[in-house]
This record gives C-alpha cells, sequence and structure tokens, in this order.
C-alpha cells in the first residue's frame, strides 16, 4: 500500500472533524447541548464482538469456493463454531465484473461454480449452505469504484474483469444496488466496506494516468489527517447505513468499516458501523502485532457493544504465530480478547495443527472477548516493555493481562491497586492458559517471559464497594463530542514496515489521528489525572469543550470531583461542568481554573437511562486545555457522597 499521491489541500471547514459533523447529524447547533440519546452505532448485530474466519490472510484473493466450505467444515467439525466462531468472510478477490447497463454484480464462475445459476450469478447457494451449517456468511466491498487489490494487486491474475465500467466493483454510485443484492437478494449478514477506492485514484495516480481505471479525487489520505476529505467519506458511510435499513429483510447484519485508522476515524467510527479499523493490515510479525495492538490500546472509551475497535484479523498459524510460536500466537489471542477485537481468524483452518485450534478454542479467554459488558480493557501500567490492562467484567470479576512486549523476561509486580481491588483482602487469579488458581494479599510477582502475556480471571474485594468507576465501564462511556479540534497524529516510538514495501520510500508514518481523545485513568496525553495537587487513579480525562454519553444501568447516584487538569497547557480559561440525566440539569460546578482544587458534584440519577457530562470553557478552539472528572463513578446508594 505503499503508492501514494498528492492530494489538493482541502479548505480548513472541511477538515474541522467531530464538532459539526456532529451538530448535523443531531440536527443541533450547540453540539455540548443534551441529546438524552445515546450516539455510537447500536444497528446490526455486534452486542459482542464477531468471531469467525476471513480469507484475506490466508488467501488473498486466490479465493474460491472449496477453500471458503472447507474452512466452513472445520469451524464447525473443529467445534469452534459452537465456541462462538460463526461469521465466514469472504474477502476480496471474488468479483467478476460489474453486468452493463444493469450495474448488477457478478461473482468469478470458475472459482464459485455454484454461483451459476442459469443465466444468473448469485451466491445465494453458498450462503444457504453456510446457513445450513449453522454459520454467517460476509461479502466484502470498497467505499470507492474500486477495491484495494485493483489499486495495489499490480498483475493479479484474480482481479475483476471486462472493460473500466464492467471492473468498477466497488459501491460508489451503487450503494443501494450492492446492498440490496448482498443482504436482500444473496443473503450476507456481514459486510466489511474497504477505502482503497476513496484513496487511490486520483487523477495523477499510475492506475488512472494508465487509462484503466477512472479517477475519483481521493478523500481518504494515510499520510496526514488533515488532507481527507472527513465529511466527505462519512457521508459515503451515511449513504450505507441507509442503504442497511432499507434493504434488509432480517435485520441480521454487521457493517465493518475498514479506513485503517485514517481520517480521524477514531473519533468517529463508532457512529457508523460495528467494527472500526484502527490500523493498517495486521502481518505475521511480531513488531506488527505492536503496531496494531497500540492502534486500538488507548481507544477504550470509543468501542462499545455494537461498536468495537478493529486491530485486524488474528494471524495466528504464520510466521512469528506458526505452531513453532506458541507463545506469541497465545499473546495474540489474550490481546485481541482483552481489546474486544473481533475474534476473526485469517488461518487456511484445513491446514491449522491442533495446538493452534486449542489457541482459538481456550473457552476462558473467549468469554473474555464476549463479556456481555463490553468493556474494552484499560491500560493500568504502562512503563518499559511490560503493560498491565484490565478488564472489568459483567460478573464484577475482573480480567487482567500482564504483557511482556519485549526480548527478556520480567518480574512483575502485581498489586492489588492495579485491579482497584483492597490492599487487605485476598485476590484470587485463574490463570487462563494453565487453569491454575493463585491467591495474595496486596501484591504478587510474576515472572512474564519474552513477549509473552499471563491473562488472568481475578476476583477480589473492591476498593469502590458500592457501585463502579466510569472507568470501568469505558463500554457505557461514549465520547460524543470529544474536544478534538485539531486532530494530530498519535505520537509513536516504534512503527513497523510492510512486506511489501520492503524499505523504500519514506516509511509507514503513524496515521491514527486525534491524539487527544478521552480516556480512562489518564489524561488525554497519557499522564496520570490531577486537580490542583491531588492525583486521581480513576476517572476520565478529556479535553475541554466536550460531552459525554454515560448509560446508567440502574444506578442511582453519581458522584465525582472535576477541575482543570494540572497538565493544562491553557492556564487562563475557566471551564464548566455539567451533568444531565436523560437530557434535563441536574448539577453544575463554579467555572474553574487551571490550579484551583477540584469541586465535588454529586447528582441522583435513579431512574435516568443516560447521563450526559459536559465541559464547557471559552476557550473553544484550544485542544491543550484537558480536564478531569476525578472518581467520576456510579453508586448503587441513594446519599452516599
Ligand atoms: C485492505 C484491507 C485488508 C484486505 C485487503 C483486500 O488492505 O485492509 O484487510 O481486505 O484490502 O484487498
Amino acid at each position: 500500500m505503499q503508492e501514494r499521491q498528492k492530494t489538493r489541500r482541502l479548505p480548513r471547514l472541511a477538515l474541522i472533524p467531530l464538532l459539526l459533523a456532529t451538530a448535523a447529524a443531531h440536527g443541533a447547533t450547540d453540539p455540548l447541548a443534551p441529546t438524552a440519546h445515546w450516539s455510537a452505532y447500536t444497528a446490526g448485530r455486534a452486542a459482542t464482538p464477531p468471531m469467525g474466519w476471513s480469507s484475506w490472510n490466508a488467501f488473498g484473493t486466490n479465493i474460491d469456493e472449496a477453500k471458503i466450505l472447507g474452512s466452513a467444515q472445520r469451524l464447525v467439525d473443529s467445534g469452534l463454531a459452537a465456541k462462538g466462531y460463526r461469521y465466514v468472510n469472504i474477502d476480496d478477490g471474488w468479483a467478476q465484473r460489474r453486468h452493463m447497463p444493469d450495474g448488477r454484480l457478478e461473482i468469478r464462475p470458475q472459482q464459485f461454480p455454484s454461483s451459476v445459476q442459469g443465466g444468473k450469478s448469485t451466491f445465494r447457494p453458498l450462503t444457504d449452505k453456510l446457513h445450513a451449517m449453522g454459520l454467517k456468511a460476509g461479502i466484502y466491498s470498497d467505499l470507492g469504484r474500486n477495491t484495494c487489490s485493483q489499486a495495489y494487486g499490480g498483475d493479479d491474475p484474480n482481479l475483476p474483469k471486462g472493460n473500466m465500467f464492467e471492473r468498477e466493483v466497488g459501491l460508489y454510485g451503487h450503494v443501494d444496488q450492492d446492498i440490496d443484492l448482498f443482504f436482500g437478494d444473496w443473503g450476507f449478514d456481514f459486510i466489511k466496506v474497504d477505502g482503497c477506492g476513496l484513496r487511490a485514484y486520483g487523477a495523477a495516480s499510475p492506475k488512472v494516468r494508465s487509462g484503466a481505471y477512472r479517477a475519483l479525487t481521493p478523500s481518504l489520505d494515510l499520510e496526514t489527517v488533515t488532507r481527507s476529505n472527513i465529511p466527505a467519506v462519512q457521508a459515503e458511510f451515511k449513504q450505507i447505513n441507509a442503504a442497511l435499513k432499507r434493504n434488509n429483510p432480517d435485520g441480521d447484519f454487521l457493517l465493518s468499516l475498514c479506513v485503517w485508522g485514517s481520517a480521524d476515524v477514531r473519533a468517529w467510527g463508532k457512529d457508523f458501523g460495528n467494527l472500526s479499523r484502527t490500523s493498517d493490515d495486521i502481518r505475521p510479525s511480531w513488531t506488527r502485532l505492536l503496531s496494531n495492538f497500540d492502534s486500538a490500546a488507548t481507544r477504550e472509551l470509543y468501542a462499545h457493544p455494537g461498536s468495537w475497535n478493529d486491530p485486524d484479523m488474528l494471524f495466528i498459524g504464520a510466521g512469528d504465530f506458526d505452531a513453532n510460536h506458541l507463545v506469541e500466537a497465545r499473546s495474540h489471542f489474550s490481546l485481541w480478547a482483552m481489546l474486544n477485537a473481533p475474534l476473526l481468524t485469517g488461518a487456511d483452518l484445513t491446514k491449522t495443527p491442533q495446538s493452534l485450534l486449542d489457541i482459538f478454542g481456550n473457552a476462558d479467554v473467549i468469554a473474555i472477548n464476549q463479556d456481555p459488558a463490553g468493556n474494552q480493557a484499560v491500560i493500568a501500567y504502562d512503563a518499559r516493555d511490560l503493560q498491565i490492562l484490565v478488564k472489568q467484567l459483567a460478573s464484577g470479576d475482573k480480567a487482567v493481562a500482564v504483557f511482556n512486549r519485549g526480548f527478556t523476561p520480567i518480574d512483575v509486580d502485581l498489586t492489588a491497586a492495579h485491579m482497584k481491588y483492597r490492599a487487605d483482602a485476598p485476590v484470587t487469579l485463574t490463570d487462563l492458559w494453565s487453569k491454575s488458581d493463585m491467591t495474595f494479599t496486596n501484591e504478587t510477582k510474576l515472572r512474564v517471559a519474552p513477549r509473552e502475556t499471563r491473562i488472568f480471571r481475578a476476583h477480589g474485594t473492591r476498593v469502590l464497594a458500592d457501585g463502579l468507576y466510569l472507568s470501568e465501564q469505558p463500554g457505557s462511556v461514549n465520547p460524543a463530542v470529544d474536544g478534538v479540534t485539531r486532530p494530530q497524529v498519535d505520537p509513536t516510538i516504534f512503527r513497523s514496515s510492510f512486506a511489501w514495501t520492503g524499505t523504500k520510500g519514506a516509511g509507514e508514518r503513524p496515521m491514527y489521528a486525534g491524539w487527544g481523545g478521552a480516556r480512562a485513568d489518564s489524561t488525554p496525553y497519557g499522564q496520570v489525572l490531577q486537580i490542583g495537587g491531588t492525583a486521581f487513579t480513576s476517572g476520565i480525562g478529556i479535553l475541554a469543550n466536550s460531552r459525554l454519553e454515560v448509560r446508567n444501568h440502574d444506578y442511582r447516584r453519581f458522584t465525582t470531583s472535576v477541575g482543570v487538569d494540572d497538565s493544562a497547557l491553557d492556564r487562563k480559561h475557566a471551564v464548566t461542568f455539567t451533568i444531565y440525566g436523560d437530557g434535563k440539569l441536574l448539577a453544575k460546578s463554579r467555572a474553574l481554573r487551571w490550579g484551583q482544587p477540584a469541586q465535588a458534584l454529586a447528582a441522583d440519577v435513579a431512574g435516568v437511562k443516560l447521563i450526559e457530562l459536559v465541559a464547557r470553557s471559552a476557550g473553544a478552539d484550544d485542544e491543550q486545555l484537558p480536564v478531569t472528572w476525578g472518581d467520576a463513578a456510579l453508586l448503587s446508594g441513594a446519599q452516599q457522597k
């Protein structure tokens, strides 16, 4: 994917990503006004992250019916289907042409013989087979006129055939027709929508200059977020959302966005689809795993039931994650489980050895991923080569992952405090790979091998006995407006590169925009939360001029201590903090400036379904004004402070 083009600088207005788009979406002029409405995507069927198989990693465009049914059969025979792996997704490479003049898509007949039904090309026999096996079927398309393999596949013999118009197999200009075909006619349950068609076909691109493809002004630019036309990309997804609503007889669909973390999709992907890719493609290499993991690991507040972060498919079964690298393969699986990533294996399951099938089949780790509370793990420790991630489960227990990213063993002090458990009460850890239990009080030492992830289910006594901190329930907290007006790429120290680019070009630059996004137990810039000299180990860090939506699961009281975070550069502007319940004002702070002590706020939220937390400042366009909702918590009792 190294082919890059210069695109015209777009006017500043076209670049303001979220505030205007969100305001427009709600028909409101003030994006911070309460709406009493959860705005992240909940259409489709993604209450928990999807699990299954996809053709891309193992086969690329070289796919056929036998390969797809072979892996599907293996899902069933191995018992993985019964454990939740139900989606069988056909990625790029299935399309033969767009038949003209009616525009109906055709399937490659040699590769998919069952698709030839009289004079008609149809995937219905294949999806019927998959459904009869108890599975679900997924299909692939592109936002633009052409797909990624057409953009980057060179002389790939599996690319669509025919004249220029016949080879335009992407959704652009055909959204309703194709969505109707995929879901209404062919019976698919899942669609991945790639973005190369909006990225690689500028007038100056070699593809277009060769005369083989029509030009489409790029609206996605992976080199810099400021050159992406965010409203234009969103407008495409809006059309797809609307088409999915109209053309979906059984309501059973799942929409997967694939713009690789570009165009500040961090901030808005959750509003437009069930999955949103946070990085470019995964490769079977350890360093690539780190890149993809990092792209999602700090985005815990941007993932919820119905709208998950997607660091890409599992590459277990190849390279650094093959049967000779079980430590790495288990790490990959454990980390994706903690991130609530889709568990989509990309392996050729007909050749996958039992030792790796056992990894996919670890029911205890699957249960962490599929936990109904839908809380992505929060980073509790992050230094050296070590990260500790903690995920609140619906049962009240926690999942804990201790991840050694590096090349030497590490002796880790794991503390009850990492889990927000009391230091004076026993904590029991169940190792989800060895199945052994251990109990400790206050702290314990763990040895973690190079590249190992030790993953546990933890049971202890909560510091906050009567409720949950918001930072423990990111799945119920949505940064509807996160205050980032000038998204920037995340600072990254390490960058991997792609096999197919080698060391040509300038390297893959970080593209995951939005540094400054909302965080659990951290400021938006990765620092410890602190107001007026007082540190908070729990809380939400977000920029001023933001609005958080919080789902209230029958709690009665909301408490917090608010203020401008000590890390703010802006020491001038005051911030006012307001709490709303189902659109009604519940509590409001004084105007608070940098350096002032935190102000305690509390609100009775009994019976309230949606709480909104608004931090408003006159420093409207200043992204260096982080604020802290310290110790923000929902409590069961009505009267506690
Ligand atoms: C892009 C996507 C991949 C895959 C290929 C298909 O690179 O990110 O996941 O779908 O396109 O060409």
